[in-house]
C-alpha cells in the first residue's frame, strides 16, 4: 500500500534514471514546493544538484535571508544567490498588463536560470517544483473550455527553449502531500508550514505599474498583517495571506494635516488545495487593529480594505 516514505524511494530512484550523471541546476524561490524538490533532488544526486535562488526584487522582508541560511547553513546544498532585482524591476517598468507582467518575469527567469546553467560547467536539467494545481490551473480551467487564467511561470514550453530538460518530481502532487514529503525529508515544521508564495513575487500584488516605492510599502505593510495573524494564532488555519497594494491614492486626514496615500487591500484564505478557496472570517476587532497598525507603521498607506472575494469567482492572487 501507499505510503510518503514508498513515494520519497521511488521518486529518488526516477530522479537518478533520469538524470544519470549529468548536472541539475533547481531555482528555488524560498516556497514550500521548489524547497520539497531541491531537498529531494539533493538526496538522490547529491552535489550534481546547484540550486539558484534568483532575487528578482519582488522578495518579502527578509525573505532572501531565511531562504540563503537554511540551504547554506542548515543543508549545506550548494546555492548561488543571483541578485538580479535590477534587471527585473527594469524590465517589469510601465507595464500593467497582468499576463505581460507575469510573461516578462517569466522570460527573464528563462535567461537568469540559462546563465547558471552554463556557469556551473552546463547544466543538462532544469529541476522545478511545479505541483499538479500547476499543471491543470495554466492549462485550463477546471472542466471548463480550455482557457489560460494565468501563465504560472514554473510551467510549460520554458525549458524546451532553453535547451534544458526538466525534472518536476512533485508534478503529481498536491500541496498537502508535499509538506508530508516535506517531513519525510525532515525539513522544519516552520518551513514546511509556511504560507505559498508565487513565483511572481510581489509584482502581481501590486495591480497596475510595479514601482519600487510600491514594493517598499507592500513589504512592510505584509510583515506587519502577517505579524497580527501569527499574534492572534490563526496562521496555521490560513491558506495564504497577504497584502496587495491598489493602483489609487484617497485622501484621508492624520493629526491636523491632510494625506493622499495609497489604499491596501489585505486578502486571507482558507484552501486545501488552491484551486478553490474562501476568504478567512476574521473578526472586527482584528481587522480593526490591524487596519490601525498598517496605517501607524507603514507611511504611504491610509486605507486599508479586507476582501470578501471567495476563490471561483476570485483568484487567490489579484493577478
Ligand atoms: P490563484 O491566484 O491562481 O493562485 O488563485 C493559486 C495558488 O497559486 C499561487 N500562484 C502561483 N504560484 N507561480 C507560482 O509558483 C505563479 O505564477 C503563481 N500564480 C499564482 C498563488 O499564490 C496561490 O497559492
Amino acid at each position: 500500500d501507499w505510503t510518503m516514505a514508498g513515494y520519497r524511494d521511488e521518486a529518488i530512484r526516477k530522479i537518478r534514471e533520469q538524470v544519470g550523471d549529468a548536472k541539475v541546476i533547481c531555482g528555488l524561490s524560498g516556497g514550500v514546493d521548489s524547497s520539497v524538490a531541491a531537498v529531494l533532488i539533493h538526496e538522490a544526486i547529491g552535489d550534481q544538484l546547484t540550486c539558484v535562488f534568483v532575487d528578482h526584487g519582488l522578495l518579502r522582508k527578509g525573505e532572501a535571508e531565511q531562504v540563503v541560511s537554511m540551504f547554506r547553513d542548515h543543508y549545506n546544498i550548494p546555492l548561488v544567490h543571483a541578485d538580479e532585482s535590477e534587471r527585473f524591476l527594469t524590465a517589469l517598468e510601465g507595464l500593467d498588463d497582468p499576463e505581460q507582467k507575469r510573461k516578462t518575469i517569466g522570460r527573464l527567469f528563462i535567461d537568469v536560470f540559462q546563465e547558471h546553467a552554463n556557469a556551473v560547467g552546463g547544466a543538462e536539467f532544469l529541476a522545478q517544483g511545479t505541483l499538479y494545481p500547476d499543471v491543470i490551473e495554466s492549462v485550463s480551467f477546471s472542466g471548463g473550455p480550455s482557457v489560460t487564467i494565468k501563465s504560472h511561470h514554473n510551467v510549460g514550453g520554458l525549458p524546451a527553449k532553453m535547451g534544458l530538460k526538466l525534472v518536476e518530481p512533485l508534478r503529481e502532487l498536491f500541496k498537502d502531500e508535499v509538506r508530508q514529503l516535506g517531513r519525510e525529508l525532515g525539513l522544519p515544521e516552520s518551513f514546511i508550514g509556511r504560507h505559498p508564495f508565487p513565483g511572481p513575487g510581489l509584482a502581481i500584488r501590486c495591480p497596475g505599474v510595479v514601482t519600487r516605492e510600491k514594493l517598499a510599502i507592500l513589504r512592510e505593510a505584509d510583515a506587519v498583517f502577517i505579524d497580527q495573524i501569527r499574534r492572534h494564532g490563526l496562521y496555521d488555519e490560513i491558506w495564504q495571506a497577504f497584502a496587495a497594494i491598489l493602483p489609487m491614492r484617497t485622501v484621508g486626514v492624520m493629526g491636523d494635516g491632510r494625506t493622499y496615500d495609497y489604499a491596501l487591500a489585505l486578502r486571507a484564505v482558507t484552501s486545501v488545495d488552491g484551486m478553490t478557496a474562501d476568504y478567512y472570517p476574521f473578526t472586527h476587532e482584528f481587522l480593526g487593529e490591524t487596519a490601525t497598525r498598517i496605517i501607524n507603521e507603514v507611511r504611504g498607506v491610509n486605507r486599508v480594505f479586507y476582501d470578501c472575494t471567495s476563490k471561483p469567482p476570485g483568484t487567490i492572487e489579484l493577478e
